[in-house]
């Protein structure tokens, strides 16, 4: 659907929202049909390079626990997510040079052999790494812009670029990736203008995925004292990138169950049609806290894939089968 900026910004403010989840909700189900694809994601690293002022594991946090996976280990999670059934494996980490290009492209070459779909999530890299991971077999790749407030970008994450930022995100596409990449919302000073921007910026770079997910203050990072994002934030601006993509894949966040108990359900309602349970195992769930309140901590891949698995299905929706590629 074509919506120019004041019609976004409209919806996003409108007095209707339910309407609008009821119209993202329909526009999902007579596009993309009711299956719900599950995406298993292990979180095998939290350390990071980077400083951004909202995140929990950001470099300048002292209070963490730092940790990261073997190549081992993270295979053999990747291992234990494909037998019990996930199609997609997303390992997602903060910027950790550790896992240097050689080494992950032994993990993309063994993870591929279960016969899964690849998504990195793994920040900023050269063109020459994305260029190898790619040759290796990873087949997607999530990278949220954040915002696309340049100021605001700069001064929430330190020594980072907006602009390289976006050229890795054109590069990646240019690799031929499906590319996932999205935006926090409810950030200190940002506008709902500004989100609306983010909206038309997700489109016009033509990503394949869009993450939304509410900004969640973390206590030991300087943004503590900060408000945050509302679910129903992260609903509308949700709703209405499903509106303008209708065939996109569109993740229920686990921020947005954070915040609420029905969260990821509320979301597959307005627009919603994939959803990442946490296949990480033991006591890296719990230090790989982005934010607080972080649900699942203390659970197992199987259970929260039969958590989610039956919520989808007291909704009337499916679990899709294959990889749940976006098909255009
Ligand atoms: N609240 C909500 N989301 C966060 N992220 C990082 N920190 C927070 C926070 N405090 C999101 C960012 C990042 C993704 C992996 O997690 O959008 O891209
Ligand atoms: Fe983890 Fe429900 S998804 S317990």
């Amino acid at each position: 659907m074509s919506l120019d900026k004041q019609k976004i910004v409209e919806l996003l403010t409108t007095e209707e929202a339910e309407a609008l989840y009821q119209q993202a909700d329909k526009v999902r189900h007579d596009t993309l049909g009711d299956a719900v694809h599950l995406r298993g994601l292990i979180e095998f690293s939290n350390i990071c390079r980077n400083n951004c002022l909202y995140c929990g594991i950001r470099k300048g946090n002292p209070h963490v626990s730092r940790y990261h996976m073997s190549e081992e280990e993270l295979v053999d999670t990747a291992r234990k997510a494909a037998n019990i059934g996930f199609k997609t494996i997303v390992m997602q980490s903060g910027e950790d040079m550790f896992y240097t290009a050689d080494k992950m492209c032994r993990i993309i070459e063994q993870i591929k052999k279960f016969d899964v779909a690849v998504t990195l999530s793994i920040g900023e890299r050269t063109y020459e790494e994305y260029k190898a991971f790619r040759e290796a077999g990873a087949d997607r790749y999530l990278m949220r812009i954040e915002t696309t407030d340049k100021d605001l970008y700069h001064k929430l994450n330190p020594n980072m670029s907006w602009q390289h930022r976006h050229d890795c995100l054109l590069m990646i596409k240019e690799l031929g990736y499906e590319l996932g990449s999205g935006i926090m919302v409810g950030q200190p000073e940002q506008t709902i203008d500004s989100i609306a921007d983010d909206l038309l910026y997700l489109k016009e770079i033509g990503v394949d995925m869009a993450g939304i997910g509410p900004f969640i203050p973390h206590p030991q990072t300087p943004l503590a004292k900060e408000k945050g994002g509302t679910l129903e934030l992260g609903l509308r601006t949700m709703a209405v990138m499903r509106l303008l993509m209708p065939d996109i894949n569109i993740p229920a966040t686990t921020a947005m169950e954070s915040l609420h108990p029905q969260g990821r359900i509320k979301a597959l309602q307005a627009g919603a049609n994939v959803v990442m349970p946490n296949v990480t195992e033991g006591e890296y769930r719990r230090f790989y806290e982005l934010y607080p309140n972080k649900i699942c901590v203390n659970d197992t891949p199987l259970h929260c894939k039969s958590c989610i698995g039956l919520k989808i299905m007291s909704i009337g929706r499916t679990i899709g089968e294959g990889y749940g590629s976006h098909k255009k």
